[in-house]
């Protein structure tokens, strides 16, 4: 069976096929289980919906179908964003998808925080719901801002958000997993790909603390134009790369 499981994975151009067949003998219930596990995966669905989870920041986050999938180069923000994290801050995951950056800097905080997390996509959030629950962390549908309790405004101490920044023109270009199997309102930023990053920058200081901080993932090309929506905004701003991941983070203060 094992060696079944390895050849069709192979044959289905998957490369890192001995790994994935461990993955779906872990995930799978009994026989019947595992041969529709791996249907769904030769079909060309990602690894992480078909055995429900992801690797994040050494969590193992829930994600399934109609999902993005938290992607390791997201890792720096949180790295960044622990750093800077103080106990008891009060931490908002915006563009949460399935949660997993506010989980990880939760778990990666002994002494505690405020986590909220917010999406404006459904499917997403019954996932953020399970993984911020071991935090204390509360889930909130909407769009942006729209979607928080005014009692957030003014207490964000630590606003952390991987939006869409995909130019609607270079979804065509993605792997076919992604464009298939994650939904667009997760990829699509619009022409040049910044719509929901100058919408992110132009309400972010009614809900920053006094010297709040606001961490978002952009790409290195896009990196100076992110920045000059947050400065307009009235932010001040530095960029921070991680070359092995090639992740790119802007990180804005508030007025202290
Ligand atoms: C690139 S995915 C990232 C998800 C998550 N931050 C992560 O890194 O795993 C972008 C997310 O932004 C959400 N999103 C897009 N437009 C939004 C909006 N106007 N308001 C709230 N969420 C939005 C999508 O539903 C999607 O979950």
């Amino acid at each position: 069976m094992m060696t079944s499981l390895v050849e069709s994975l192979r044959a289905a151009g998957c490369v890192f096929a001995e790994e994935e067949a461990e993955l779906l003998r872990g995930a799978a219930r009994d026989d019947a289980h595992l041969v529709e596990l791996l249907a769904r995966r030769v079909g060309g669905e990602p690894l992480e919906h078909v055995v429900g989870w992801a690797e994040f920041c050494g969590l193992r986050v829930h994600v399934g179908a109609g999902a993005f999938v938290p992607r390791r180069r997201t890792e720096f923000l949180v790295q960044e964003a622990v750093a800077l994290t103080r106990p008891g801050a009060v931490v908002l995951d915006l563009c949460c998808g399935v949660g997993a950056l506010g989980a990880a800097v939760a778990a990666q905080s002994p002494g505690g925080v405020e986590l909220h997390a917010a999406d404006i996509d459904p499917a997403a959030l019954a996932y953020a719901r399970r993984n911020v629950a071991p935090y204390g962390g509360r889930v909130w549908e909407g769009d942006l801002y729209a979607a928080l309790p005014a009692g957030l405004r003014g207490r964000v101490d630590v606003l952390v958000v991987n939006a869409p920044y995909v130019p609607t023109e270079e979804i065509a270009l993605m792997p076919s997993e992604a464009r298939r199997h994650e939904p667009l309102v997760s990829l699509d930023g619009g022409a040049d790909g910044l719509d929901v990053h100058r919408r992110v920058a132009a309400g972010a200081p009614a809900w920053l603390a006094r010297g709040g901080r606001l961490l978002i993932e952009t790409s290195a090309r896009q990196a100076p134009s992110t920045a000059s929506a947050l400065t307009s905004a009235g932010l001040s701003v530095r960029a921070v790369t991680c070359e092995e991941r090639h992740a790119t983070v802007v990180i804005a203060t508030a007025a202290a």
